[in-house]
């Protein structure tokens, strides 16, 4: 939900006071400006339809929910129900930057409480001006991703995006090429044996090409529908198996290509461009 104007933003901390909740991780970044709390148990939503510079409201106490939120570019989570994820989601947070906070408030109370925040008049945002690119651009590197590996599940997607973040490209890019790296590895984690994934970077280009070896996409076209999906109720009770993984690769990217063979493997090549 909006929280005032769009030039207008809060501090996470004024979250924190009205959902009396606790810091998990980033007591010294309650001062974040954030312009909207996104309320989702729904990881590909958040990814879909969430916007920079937010706070996801979840009852999803995991670390992919994190993860999720950071590809998003959120700066935090708030859990609720008294929530509390155990599963190394706070050194995540920590060495990405994000706030967590737990509340013992239900999803609906929370998001009452959050409206109240609206008739309060706030300071506009100050608008940071974008990073300079300072260095030569020319980054080849590899990754590798293992099906079935929730554990590890969008550590790819952090190191690509930790990188372009250090290059210096435009946030909205940088937004927009993890949360299509990050579809794409979920893909593998989820319905693929294993991956190798290449990013190659030039001043003109961003490019990702996921490779895996695994069943192949029977139907590419099918695939790419909004809702279709061959996800269990396992990885949708992980916030993911919408079928909007694929189609939000297409609205995110410059330029798709998708290549299958049954029994043998995907290839999934991704351009962004800068
Ligand atoms: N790398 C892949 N290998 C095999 N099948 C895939 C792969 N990526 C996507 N698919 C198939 O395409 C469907 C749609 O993918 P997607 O839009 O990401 O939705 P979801 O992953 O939520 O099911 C998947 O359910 C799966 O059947
Ligand atoms: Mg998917």
């Amino acid at each position: 939900m909006e929280i005032g104007s769009r030039a207008a933003a809060v501090e996470i901390r004024m979250i924190k006071d009205v959902l009396e909740a606790s810091v998990i991780e980033g007591e010294d970044s309650l001062d974040t400006r954030i312009e909207q709390v996104y309320a989702s148990d729904l990881m590909s939503d958040v990814l879909a339809y969430g916007r920079p510079n937010s706070v996801l409201l979840t009852g999803l106490a995991t670390r992919l929910a994190v993860i999720s939120a950071h590809m998003a570019e959120f700066k935090g989570v708030v859990f609720i129900r008294g929530k509390r994820p155990k599963d190394g989601s706070e050194t995540f947070a920590r060495e990405n930057n994000l706030v967590l906070l737990s509340t013992g408030l239900d999803m609906y109370d929370a998001c009452v409480r959050i409206d109240s925040l609206k008739r309060e008049g706030y300071p506009a945002a100050e608008i940071g001006s974008p990073a300079r690119m300072t260095e030569e651009l020319l980054l080849n590197h590899q990754f590798s991703i293992q099906g079935n590996d929730y554990s590890n599940a969008g550590m790819v997607s952090t190191q690509v995006k930790s990188l372009l973040k250090k290059i210096g490209f435009d946030p909205k890019l940088v937004r927009r090429v993890a949360i299509s790296t990050y579809e794409g590895e979920m893909n593998v984690v989820m319905h693929a044996r294993r991956a190798k994934v290449s990013l190659s970077v030039t001043p003109q280009l961003i490019e990702v090409v996921i490779d895996d070896e695994g069943q192949g996409i029977p139907d590419v076209e099918l695939a790419l529908q909004e809702g279709f999906t061959t996800a269990t109720e396992e990885m949708r009770a992980m916030g993911f198996g919408s079928g909007m993984g694929l189609p939000n690769i297409k609205k995110n990217s410059d330029e798709l290509n998708i290549e299958s063979r049954i029994g043998k493997g995907t290839s999934v090549q991704m351009k962004f461009f800068t």
